[in-house]
């Protein structure tokens, strides 16, 4: 197997293969978008793009991977590249698997809010990361020792939050909840958001109930920011009433919904059977009202 020693051999690789399509001529479109993919390194390359430098313990393979996915990212098209999350910040040397404190600098909401959560509080209190080996749910026994971190969820190389909504969770929880999210209307509508980058708002994957969304104020624009911490919602139980439910359903269906037991494990896959008096809806939007203005 052939090894990039060093940035150098990775440079003339990458240039070689520039030359080899260009020779080539572009038969198919898969094989021009390569070219274009190449011909985009190649010119990162002669404008001095800094790239860590890959030690020979690093597969070609990952690389090419890595990098391909990278491409067409959010970050790519930022320009957060390879050194943004590969290089120390303080000591530039190169880190071949970066953790959580290679997303802070640009990220520290999302981080602060995974560490408040269950996923990360672990992490907060210095202990080392959550792995499902610790679950008191059932969990994917393929997943036994998978840490948490971002990475777990984020393919850290394309970032597509679509297959982090849902795909990433199943990969470890397999309570019967979880299990039965497929077979709900918010599944079919989810389905439509596959081909997307970023799941749309009119669907509903895990992430929507259990990492809401937030529309901040930065200076004069309004941004959508992810709360990261999975256990906001479900405490107290009907704050994801108020959070996400109403965003498109009724306070009655919704409230029905949220307490009927058997609704919840079934992840909602049939209308509310439970009919809580109007009276019980109003004592807990009492309850709610008042636990905000006391909070
Ligand atoms: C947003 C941060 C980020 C950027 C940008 C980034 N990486 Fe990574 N990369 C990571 C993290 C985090 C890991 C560790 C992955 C893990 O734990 O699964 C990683 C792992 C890798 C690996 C090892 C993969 C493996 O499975 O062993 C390679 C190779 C790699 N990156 C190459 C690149 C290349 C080449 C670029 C630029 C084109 C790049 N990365 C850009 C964060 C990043
Ligand atoms: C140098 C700054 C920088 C670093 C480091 C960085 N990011 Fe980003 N990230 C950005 C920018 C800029 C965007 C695009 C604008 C936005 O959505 O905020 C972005 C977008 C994202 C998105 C959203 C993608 C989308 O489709 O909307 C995810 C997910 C993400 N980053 C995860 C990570 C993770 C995980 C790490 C660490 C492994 C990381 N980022 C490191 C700057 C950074
Ligand atoms: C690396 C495996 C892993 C992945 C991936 C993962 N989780 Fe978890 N999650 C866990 C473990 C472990 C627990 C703790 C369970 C326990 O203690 O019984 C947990 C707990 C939870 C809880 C309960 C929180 C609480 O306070 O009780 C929710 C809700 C949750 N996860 C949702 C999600 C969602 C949604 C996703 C995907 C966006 C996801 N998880 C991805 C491993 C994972
Ligand atoms: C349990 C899975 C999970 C973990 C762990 C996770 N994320 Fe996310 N993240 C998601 C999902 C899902 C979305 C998209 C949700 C949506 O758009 O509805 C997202 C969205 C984002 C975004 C874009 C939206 C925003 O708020 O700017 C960024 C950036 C991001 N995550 C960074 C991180 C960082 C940094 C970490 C580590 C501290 C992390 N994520 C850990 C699942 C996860
Ligand atoms: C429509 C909203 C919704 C969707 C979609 C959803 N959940 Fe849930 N989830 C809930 C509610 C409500 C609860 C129960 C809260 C309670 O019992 O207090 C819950 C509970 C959980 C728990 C258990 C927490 C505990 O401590 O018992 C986990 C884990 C979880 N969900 C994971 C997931 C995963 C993974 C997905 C996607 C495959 C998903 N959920 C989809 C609303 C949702
Ligand atoms: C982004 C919008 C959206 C959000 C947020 C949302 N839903 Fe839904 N939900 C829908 C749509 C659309 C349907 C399908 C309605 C139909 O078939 O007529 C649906 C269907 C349902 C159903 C009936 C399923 C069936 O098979 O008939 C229940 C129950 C339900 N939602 C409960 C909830 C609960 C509880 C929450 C909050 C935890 C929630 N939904 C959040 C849009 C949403």
């Amino acid at each position: 197997m052939r090894l990039f020693a060093s940035y150098r051999t990775l440079k003339v690789s990458i240039m070689s293969r520039v030359l080899r399509f260009a020779s080539a001529g572009w038969r198919n479109p898969r094989q021009a978008r390569r070219a274009i993919a190449a011909l985009v390194m190649a010119m990162l390359l002669l404008l001095g793009w800094a790239t860590p430098a890959w030690g020979s313990g690093v597969d070609p393979a990952k690389l090419d991977e890595s990098t391909q996915l990278w491409q067409t990212s959010a970050h790519a098209l930022n320009n957060v590249n390879c050194s943004s999350c590969h290089q120390a910040d303080d000591t530039k040397a190169f880190v071949a698997q970066p953790g959580i404190e290679s997303c802070q600098s640009c990220h520290e909401q999302s981080v602060d809010t995974f560490l408040l959560g269950k996923h990360g509080i672990r992490q907060l209190e210095g202990a080392s990361p959550l792995t499902p080996a610790m679950a008191r749910l059932p969990m994917q026994v393929a997943a036994h020792d998978v840490q948490m971190n971002c990475s777990t969820c984020h393919d850290v190389h394309s970032v597509n939050t679509v297959q982090a909504a849902v795909d990433s969770c199943l990969g470890c929880h397999s309570d019967t909840h979880s299990l039965n999210y497929p077979n709900s209307r918010h599944a079919e509508l989810f389905a439509a958001d596959r081909s997307l980058p970023r799941p749309s708002a009119a669907s509903v994957s895990c992430a929507t109930c259990h990492l809401p969304r937030h529309e901040l104020k930065v200076g004069s624009d309004r941004v959508t920011q992810v709360n990261h911490n999975n256990t906001y919602t479900l405490l107290p139980r009907d704050r994801m009433v108020q959070e996400v439910c109403m965003n498109c359903h009724g306070v009655e269906y919704s409230y029905n919904s949220i307490f009927d037991d058997d609704l919840v494990e079934a992840n909602f896959d049939a209308p509310p059977a439970l009919s809580l008096e109007t009276f019980d809806l109003v004592r807990a939007l009492e309850v709610r009202r008042t636990d905000q203005e006391g909070s």
